[in-house]
């Protein structure tokens, strides 16, 4: 897969262990095998996106094939649409889900995010792919090099996904619904406010095919619970109390409930 420089939107040339543009913009290639494509002036913070504790905690709960239904479905959605790569999954995050889809479809698989330990994570485990830490809103991509684009539990950027997806391309994305972890919502707050959520909207560029609905309960126990609770936006806004009756679980059963989203790029 090609890649343009994120400065001056050159084609990057692999030199040795360096991505180099024309204009001698040098990005190198980790140890790991990831290359770094997030210039300084595309970053808000100095170490955007989720931390390398969140990274950990993430996969080993995801090794641990709690949310395997949801990587399930995500094949037998793209199998089923008979999809082919390649593959980019935006907020890839360390891997788990779009190594097993790139590898059940048998495709080549491009990972983006923003967060330099997650790529890191996902490089050091999964080889047969191209990690890069790059920004969502500029992604180093060619218009229209890309068949099947993934978003999961991550942002969606309309314009510019449309603009890397081929014409007939694909974009999946998965949300958490209103319902999503109520166990562990009502252990964190005193009381569980009714937020209504959009958990299909509508993109402009894009026409929804279908949506499914993907339900199943878990149960996790010690570590794995502080593990789920890492993963989700709840590690923001947890307050003390929270925090301590959250210490103080050992067993928890939820049932987690999302939707994956199947959009088709709509003809201009
Ligand atoms: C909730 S996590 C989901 C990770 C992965 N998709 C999964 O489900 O395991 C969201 C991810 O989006 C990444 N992210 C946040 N802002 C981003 C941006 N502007 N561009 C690319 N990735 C971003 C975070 O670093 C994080 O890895
Ligand atoms: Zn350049």
């Amino acid at each position: 897969m090609e890649l343009f420089c994120p400065i001056c939107g050159k084609l990057l040339e692999k030199v040795d262990r360096a991505f180099v543009c024309e204009a001698r913009h040098s990005f190198d290639i980790a140890r790991q095998g990831y290359v770094n494509l997030l210039p300084v002036q595309q970053k808000h913070s100095k170490n955007p996106g989720d931390t390398r504790e969140q990274v950990l905690a993430r996969r080993s709960f995801l090794e641990a094939g709690f949310y395997s239904p949801i990587c399930d479905a995500l094949i037998d959605a793209a199998k089923s649409l008979g999809l082919t790569g390649p593959i980019l999954d935006v907020g890839c995050g360390e891997g788990y889900y779009c190594s097993r889809l790139a590898e059940a479809l048998n495709a080549e698989l491009i990972g983006l995010d923003i967060s330099k330990e997650a790529v890191r994570c996902a490089a050091a485990k999964y080889k047969d792919a191209q990690w890069l830490c790059a920004t969502a809103s500029h992604i180093p991509l060619a218009d229209g090099s890309v068949n099947l684009l993934t978003s999961l539990f991550a942002l969606t950027l309309p314009e510019e996904f449309s603009r890397i997806l081929a014409d007939d391309g694909y974009y999946f994305q998965v949300l958490a619904a209103e319902d999503h972890l109520l166990g562990l919502k009502s252990i964190i707050y005193p009381e569980l406010k009714h937020r209504q959520k959009d958990t299909v909207p509508e993109l402009a560029g894009f026409a929804l095919e279908k949506t499914i609905p993907i339900r199943f309960t878990f149960t996790v126990e010690g570590e794995q619970i502080h593990n789920l609770f890492s993963m989700t936006p709840h590690v923001f806004r947890i307050s003390k109390e929270g925090a301590e009756r959250l210490k103080n679980t050992h067993t928890l059963t939820d049932t987690a409930s999302c939707v994956l989203n199947v959009y088709r790029k709509a003809a201009k």
